[in-house]
Order: C-alpha cells, then sequence, then structure tokens
C-alpha cells in the first residue's frame, strides 16, 4: 500500500524511445576502467562520453541490431575471458530490457580487457583516455598567491562501503587572507568520492588525527568541494573566501570514501592545495545551497521527477540584502539524468541558473555568472532533479551515501553576509517554516530519551491504536500539537514520513501515528467516520478500551487512509 501511494505521488512515466543504454542490463553503470569511480556512458564507444567511433563491443551490439542477445551476452567482446553478461551483471543471459539486472555490482567494461594494467590488456587498451582534468585558473599564477597543501597522512581505508573522515587543517593565521582556488591532491582515486571544505570558528574542537565525523564540528561554513570529475575551483577575480586573522584560523575536510569491494588492502593520502593571497579582494565570497532534503525514488522507473523551492516567503527572511551569483553547480548521485535551478524574480521574470539536460555524476558542469546574477531577497528558486532508477531493485532515499540519492545545487556568490541560512525544502516544507516550527526532531527517534517516553505515555493513554476517537484523545494531540513544532500542521506530516522511514521496524512508531490521528477521520473523513458511529451503535461496540476485533473492516480502512494522508 506504501509502495502503491509512492508511486502514485511521483511524477513517473515510461518514455516513449529508450537509448540503448536502456537496451543493455546496467547500461547506465558502466564503470570507467582506468578512472575509478567513473562512469562510461557511451558504453559501445571509444568515447566514453559517447558519439564517434564504436569499441569492439559497440560493434558486436550493432551487429546483433542493437539488442540484448543470449549470443551478444555470451560473446567476450573484449577476449578478457569474462562474457559481456558477466561483465554487465548478467551472467546467466536472463536479462530483459525494463527489468532489473541479476546484480548491479561487481560490473566492468565489456569492451575494455580487464585486469586494467595487465600484460595481456596493455595493448589492446592503448585507446583509452585516463587523463585527468586540468584546471585553469589565472588567479593562481598571480604574485603574491601562495599555496598550502591540506592533506590527510597516509592512512588506511577500512573496508567498509562509505567511509565519512573528518579531518581539521591550521590554516595561515598570521594576517588576513582570501583564499582564491581550490585544486584536488587525489592519492587513491580507487576510493575518492568527494571532499567538501568547511572553515571553523575558533571553539570547533581540533582533529588533527582523521575521525569518522560526527555532528556538531563546528565547523559549519562551507568554502569548498569536490567531486569525481572536477579539476578544482576558481573564484570570481572580485572576491575571496576570507580566512586567516580575525576569520577561520582552522579548516575542516570531510572526505567521503566510496569502497565498494570492501578491500582492506588501500590506504589514502587525498587532500586538497587552497591558494590564497594577502591582496584581499573585493568583496568575501560565499556558498550558498537550495535544494530538497526529502527523496524518495522507486525503483524500476525509468524518469522520477523531485523538486524543491525556495520561495520568495523564504528568501525574503534569509536573504539581507542583494546577493551577486558567481557560479554554481548541480548535485546529485548516480541515478541522477537531469536538474535545473530556476529563478523567478519579484517581477516575473525567469532565468535559469543551472539547466544539465544531461546530468552525470562524475562530470558535473560548473556554471560561471559574467556578470554575476543578483538574486534579491522576495525572489524565488525551483531546483527540479530528475532520476532513472531501471537499475534499483529498492526506493532509494535521501542521503550522503553513493546508492542514496541528493537533489541539491550549490552557488557561489558575493558579498557573504548577504545570505543567512539554507533555503532547502524538506518534503513540501521549506526550511525557513521548518526553523520557526521550532522542531527538535533528534529526541523523537530516540525511544528512551525521557521526552519521548512522556509523549507516547501521554497519546496511548488517551488514544485508541485501533481506529476509534475515544473521548480525551483529542484533547491531548491538540496540547502535542501546540507544543510539539515537530507535529505542528505544517510539521507533523513530515514528522510522520520521517519517522516511518527511520525506524520501520519500530511497531510502537506505527501505533503512535494511528493513535495520534485517530480521531482525524471524525473531521477530515465525515462520512466514514459517520458510518463507523453507525455501525458502533449498531453493535454497542466502542466500549473505550480499542480493544475491537470485530471491527477489522474499519481498521483496514483506517490504515489505508491514514497512508493516503501521509
Ligand atoms: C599516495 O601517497 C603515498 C604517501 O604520500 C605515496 O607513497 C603514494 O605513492 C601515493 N599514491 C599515489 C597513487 O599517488
Ligand atoms: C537517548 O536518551 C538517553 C536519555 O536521555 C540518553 O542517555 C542516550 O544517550 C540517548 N541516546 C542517543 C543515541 O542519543
Ligand atoms: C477498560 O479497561 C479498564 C482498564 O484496563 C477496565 O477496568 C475496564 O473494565 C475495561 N472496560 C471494558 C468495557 O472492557
Amino acid at each position: 500500500m506504501f509502495l502503491a501511494l509512492i508511486l502514485a505521488t511521483t511524477v513517473a512515466f515510461v518514455s516513449g524511445h529508450a537509448g540503448y543504454q536502456e537496451k543493455i542490463p546496467n547500461g547506465r553503470n558502466v564503470p570507467h576502467s582506468c578512472k575509478p569511480n567513473y562512469l562510461w556512458k557511451g558504453v559501445g564507444h571509444l568515447n566514453q562520453a559517447g558519439g564517434g567511433d564504436r569499441n569492439q563491443f559497440g560493434k558486436d551490439f550493432a551487429q546483433a541490431g542493437h539488442q540484448w542477445t543470449v549470443e551478444l551476452c555470451e560473446k567476450d567482446s573484449d577476449g578478457d575471458g569474462m562474457s559481456n553478461g558477466q561483465e554487465l551483471g548478467d551472467p546467466n543471459c536472463q536479462w530483459e530490457q525494463g527489468k532489473a539486472p541479476d546484480r548491479d555490482t561487481l560490473l566492468s567494461h565489456p569492451g575494455i580487457c580487464d585486469p586494467w594494467g595487465s600484460a595481456k590488456c596493455n595493448e589492446k587498451n592503448s585507446w583509452v583516455n585516463c587523463d585527468s582534468d586540468v584546471l585553469t585558473c589565472p588567479a593562481i599564477d598571480e604574485e603574491g598567491t601562495q599555496r598550502m597543501d591540506l592533506r590527510l597522512d597516509l592512512t588506511s581505508v577500512p573496508n567498509k562501503e562509505t567511509t565519512y573522515l573528518c579531518m581539521t587543517f591550521d590554516l595561515p593565521s598570521d594576517e588576513e587572507y582570501h583564499m582564491i582556488a581550490t585544486k584536488p591532491i587525489i592519492n587513491e582515486s580507487r576510493v575518492m568520492h568527494h571532499m567538501l571544505l568547511y572553515a571553523c570558528s575558533d571553539a570547533a574542537p581540533t582533529m588533527t588525527e582523521p575521525q569518522e565525523c560526527g555532528m556538531g564540528s563546528g565547523c559549519d561554513t562551507m568554502i569548498g568541494g569536490w567531486t569525481l570529475g572536477s579539476a578544482g575551483e576558481c573564484l570570481h577575480h572580485e572576491a575571496g573566501f576570507r580566512i586567516g586573522k580575525g576569520f577561520a584560523k582552522k579548516a575542516l575536510i570531510q572526505y567521503h570514501w566510496n569502497n565498494p569491494e570492501k578491500r582492506y588492502d588501500l590506504s589514502d593520502a587525498s587532500g586538497m592545495a587552497i591558494y590564497y593571497t594577502k591582496n584581499l579582494r573585493k568583496y568575501d565570497a560565499g556558498v550558498f545551497r537550495t535544494g530538497q532534503t526529502y527523496l524518495e525514488i522507486p525503483p524500476l522507473l525509468p524518469k522520477v521527477v523531485q523538486q524543491s523551492s525556495c520561495s520568495a516567503r523564504c528568501t525574503k527572511k534569509i536573504f539581507k540584502k542583494s546577493a551577486y551569483l558567481t557560479g554554481g553547480s548541480n548535485h546529485m548521485h548516480y541515478l541522477g539524468i537531469a536538474q535545473h535551478v530556476l529563478l523567478r524574480r519579484a517581477d516575473g521574470t525567469e532565468q535559469m541558473l543551472t539547466n544539465d539536460q544531461q546530468f552525470r555524476y562524475d562530470n558535473p558542469v560548473d556554471y560561471t555568472y559574467e556578470p554575476p546574477i543578483v538574486l534579491n531577497p522576495g525572489d524565488s528558486l525551483e531546483t527540479v532533479c530528475t532520476y532513472q532508477s531501471m537499475s534499483r531493485q529498492k526506493t532509494t532515499f535521501y542521503g550522503e551515501g553513493t546508492y542514496e540519492e541528493m537533489c541539491f545545487a550549490f552557488f557561489n556568490y558575493y558579498p557573504a553576509d548577504a545570505i543567512q541560512g539554507i533555503c532547502d525544502t524538506r518534503g513540501n516544507l521549506e526550511f525557513c517554516d521548518y526553523r520557526e516550527t521550532g522542531c527538535k526532531m533528534a529526541p523523537l527517534f530516540n525511544m528512551t530519551h525521557p521526552d519521548t517516553i512522556a509523549l507516547y505515555e501521554k497519546v496511548m493513554s488517551k488514544c485508541s491504536i485501533t481506529g476509534d476517537c475515544y473521548h480525551g484523545c483529542r484533547a491531548v494531540v491538540d496540547e502535542i500539537k501546540k507544543t510539539n513544532g515537530c507535529f505542528s500542521s505544517k510539521m507533523a506530516d513530515f514528522t510522520y514520513k520521517t519517522l516511518l522511514k527511520y525506524l520501520s521496524d519500530k511497531v510502537e512508531v506505527y501505533q503512535l501515528i494511528y493513535a495520534m490521528r485517530s480521531c482525524e477521520f471524525e473531521t477530515e473523513n465525515p462520512i466514514v467516520y459517520q458510518e463507523y458511529t453507525e455501525y458502533n451503535k449498531d453493535n454497542d461496540v466502542n466500549d473505550g478500551n480499542g480493544s475491537n476485533n470485530n471491527n477489522v473492516a474499519f481498521y483496514l480502512v483506517l490504515i489505508c487512509s491514514i497512508y493516503t494522508l501521509l
């Protein structure tokens, strides 16, 4: 039932023409052979991006009439001893278009000889381009620009899929500086997935050794980042991130290591080179984020659209004055296929800030705005993310992991003090509203927290978990709605959804939600309620104790209604 609901609320349709990627198993997930973590999108082509001459697999695919035939599946196009089916996750050659392949991990390219670098493959693979990307940034070579490398000591990578590691570094603090560019230093490219660079307050704890990241690092101001495919970042010539004396004296890098094979023999010493100067620029730069932090992407769909808004109401609260956007980029993970951010001005005019019609996780597009784009309080932003989930067997939710999803756009802007806050949407709720409800979600996830125990006891003492609206329940629920921001009318739906997502194994959570909503049907669904009270009158079962086993039909209606309301 829940799944059916998600499907119904997700904009999804089957597109008429499916590209070649859809005609082979895991067509969108084929890894690049010598650039770990990158994907090879044009699987049949010599160029990883597609187009131009075909590789041997592409030739065989064409000969098979652009179909995944058993013959093509059993063939070993690159002659490395593994059949095309084995390389693409369909070892038994049973896959059909639109279905999930047997596996979506441990894939390899069917047109490139493996193992990469072995004697038997070197000559065969001479056509494969492994070059990394190069940053163009004249300011790096200007007089007065200095470089500092923020790197891990060689650290062994845990043998688990996802590791978030944090480490702080001292910044030059003898004077005031502007940081004007960053470049990645990638040491173990088989695990480096992304890095985020934050400026720290003086009170932030120092982590001179890398640690798995927790909450509340005290380093909250983002000043840089790197994702796969980015050669680095070069700031607008009139702005820089302020560091040094009187500003951040420490920086934190958050590393995301992706180790899907759970190897235990890898070590990494990656980091970032920062370029900074005491020739201060005219403005201090800042980073602004907008997007959706509640995603539900059902499996096996060719197109799923999720969106978020940063309304005029919220920009009026978050924007203190005009902000000048100098650059931006979209951010989703591997399911993302298209994303844009639309700016709608108070006067009704519109402008696309980013527009990736063919989004690729490992090939992010950096948008630069020259002259900068002015954003005023009262303007609004709409972010639209489109995903393709044909390779997934399960619903994909929002999250930081590689196989979870995101829908964000990041913008550089100046002056830094023009924007105070982020402009995310959580479900249907914008962050500026969320903040005002005063909702503190964390205790709700802790079943032994005294506030949570008290909440459950209060609700259960007066409300029924089987669909009856008890006398006294409404008053208790109304009081909770007034005193706990998480259950206020704006937040309740989001809170229920989040609880069901993260505590889906706890029956108490379902009971709490049934109980808290047990009186809503009286007002929100008068017909059902009336039928129910008639039924009770006839059968005289409303004994006020809720143990009404005769009432299965109503119970089912109730559950259905709850899911519909959610
Ligand atoms: C990674 O860093 C270590 C230590 O600095 C170094 O010995 C090693 O050669 C580096 N590996 C690569 C691939 O750069
Ligand atoms: C849950 O709440 C209890 C009581 O306040 C506290 O001792 C415990 O540390 C909390 N657990 C977590 C995981 O926060
Ligand atoms: C309802 O429950 C109370 C306490 O559990 C019990 O004393 C009472 O007899 C019950 N009423 C009926 C009608 O079962």
